[in-house]
This record gives structure tokens, sequence and C-alpha cells, in this order.
């Protein structure tokens, strides 16, 4: 009996420190003392079963707090993976209120599999990326913004973006184009960004006017990739980015507008002094064009200080 007791008596001691918070600071204060050690005698008293019923009702009312995190992981995955299921269905353009409806799906393409069941159609932007695609798929006539990223799409064709009166930007980087008609983007009366990175593209096609953004960097643009005065009526151009090709000039006249030219790690050797600036007219400034990157091109910027007279910022690049 006496063992039963040492056993008690330790189990509701363990039970005390358990149960006592862990911020409560230990009390030497002798009247609280002896109120412990009073109801400690009552522990001798092992007829009382008060101990063991405390120690069960804490049992149960543990017992479904250690339960349910055991069964939430379980549940929370299949909730979420029905979620995903679902999601396409109400942004694949099918929804008869969609604004890319006409087609209802989206054009077919030569796979016979509609372009918004393929790709995601939001609105008017289809996300093409990483589809695998050696080819623009069709597009629904609505379209404004389309991404191609990540394909291998070796060739753009004149029908590729024929009639997409709205579109306005393009973004194909990252694929293997190595060929454009000269017709693809010419006509498109909204077109403003095109992203051509990182691609295999020998010549810059014609491109219309309307454009703010040209990126072809990552592409082996020569001496002949561009046309003469490629840019010279492009008066909402922002940015142009051509590093990482191997041009051996700087695509002039510039317009106007440009704020940022990017032409690092190139083959540009010289530089015009009528490049950026006007010899004759001293007082014209060319104030937008703050970015302008030349660095990584076999160029000495120091033999031409009157080149930079009507910039805002010297160029970044090699000055000695
Ligand atoms: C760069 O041009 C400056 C000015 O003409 C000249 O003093 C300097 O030697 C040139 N540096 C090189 C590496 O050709």
């Amino acid at each position: 009996m006496k063992v039963f007791a040492n056993v008690l008596l330790g189990l509701f001691i363990l039970e005390a420190v358990l149960a006592a918070p862990p911020t409560d600071t230990i009390n030497y204060d002798t009247d609280t003392y002896e109120v412990d050690l009073e109801d400690l005698d009552h522990l001798y008293d092992y007829g009382d079963s008060q101990i063991v019923d405390q120690g069960q009702i804490e049992i149960g009312t543990v017992l479904p707090v250690v339960n349910r995190p055991i069964v939430s992981p379980e549940q929370v995955p299949e909730e979420t993976e029905e979620a995903e299921e679902s999601t396409p269905k109400l942004i694949d353009g099918s929804s008869p209120q969609g604004p890319l409806t006409p087609g209802v799906l989206g054009p077919e393409t030569s796979g016979g599999i509609s372009t918004c069941i393929l790709c995601t159609c939001l609105i008017t932007t289809v996300y093409c990326d990483d589809r695998n695609l050696d080819s623009v798929p069709p597009l629904p006539k609505a379209t404004t913004h389309v991404y191609l990223r990540f394909n291998k799409i070796n060739k753009i064709n004149k029908n590729d973006f024929a009639h997409l009166n709205k579109l306005q930007k393009i973004d194909l980087t990252s694929n293997i184009v190595s060929e454009i008609d000269e017709d693809a983007f010419r006509s498109l009366p909204l077109l403003s960004e095109l992203i051509l990175r990182d691609n295999r593209i020998r010549q810059l096609p014609e491109l219309p006017n309307t454009m703010n953004l040209i990126d072809v960097s990552q592409n082996r643009l020569g001496r002949k990739g561009i046309k003469q005065e490629a840019f010279k009526d492009m008066n909402d151009l922002h940015h142009l980015y051509l590093t990482d090709n191997h041009l051996d000039h700087i695509p002039i006249p510039l317009p106007d507008s440009l704020q940022a030219l990017h032409l690092q790690n190139n083959n540009i050797q010289e530089m015009h002094e009528d490049t950026f600036c006007k010899m004759k007219d001293l007082s014209y400034a060319r104030r937008s064009l703050e970015d302008i990157r030349l660095d990584g091109n076999p160029i000495n910027l120091s033999k031409t200080p009157q080149a930079f007279m009507c910039l805002p910022r010297i160029p970044i690049g090699r000055l000695f």
C-alpha cells in the first residue's frame, strides 16, 4: 500500500509540475508552503478516488487536441486539389460572358485542340508559356497580350499574328526563333511591346511605329541585323534593348522619346558625334535618354566627349 501511495504522490507532483503555467515563479512564502504540506497529507488517504477521477478528466480533454492535427493535414490537401482542378474551367474563356467568346474556346490549333484549352486565356490575355509549342498557335481575335515564353518556336510566319487588331504585347522570350517573316508584325495597329529576348534572330523585321518597348537582346543580330533608320519614326519608343548581339554600330537616328538604350556586349567600336546629339544645334538637349549602356563593347568613350554634351547622363562604358 505504501508503494501505491508513493506512486500516487509521484503522479500528483508530476501532474502539478505539468499543470503549472511555465511563467509561474516559485513562491517561497511560508504560508503557502504550509498549505501545500497539508494538501500532501491528504494523499495518504488512498481510499479517496478524487485524484484518479481528475486524471481521467484531463486525459479526456487532452485527447481531442492530440487528434486534431493528425486529421486536418489529410483533409486540407484534398480540398486544394479539387480547387486546382476546377480553376482552369473558370478562366479558359469558355464562359459565355468572356470577351474571347466568338470562337467559344478560341480558334482551333492544327492539332484540333482549342488554344484556350492548350493555353490559359484570362480576359484578353493568352498565357502560352512552356507548352512545348513549335509554332505560334491560332489566337483569339480579341487578344491584347500574348505570352509564348519558353517554347520551341523556330519561325514566325506572316499569318501568325495577322488581323489581331487589338494586340499590344507579344512576348516570345526563350524560344529558338531564327526566322521572322518581314510582314509578321508591321501591320499590327496597336502593337507596343515586342519581347524577342533569347532567340536566334539574325534580322529584325519591320515594326509598326506604335512601339514603346523593343527587346531583341541575346540574339544574333550582326552588321545587317537592323535596317537603316529602323527606329526613326517610333515617336513613343521608350525602351530599346539590344544587348548580347553582334551589332557593330548604334542604330541611328534614335527617337527623342527614348529613355533606355541597352547595347552592352556587342561589337561597337566607334561612335559619331551626332549619334545622340546635334553638333549643328548646341542648344539641343536629349532629356529623356538617361540610361545608355555601352559596356562590353570595344569602344573608348573618351575619344568622343562632344557626343554626350546633350545627354542628362554619360553612358556606361569604357572611358579610358
Ligand atoms: C581612349 O581615348 C583617350 C582619348 O583619346 C586616349 O587618351 C586613351 O589612350 C584611349 N584609351 C585606349 C585604351 O585606347
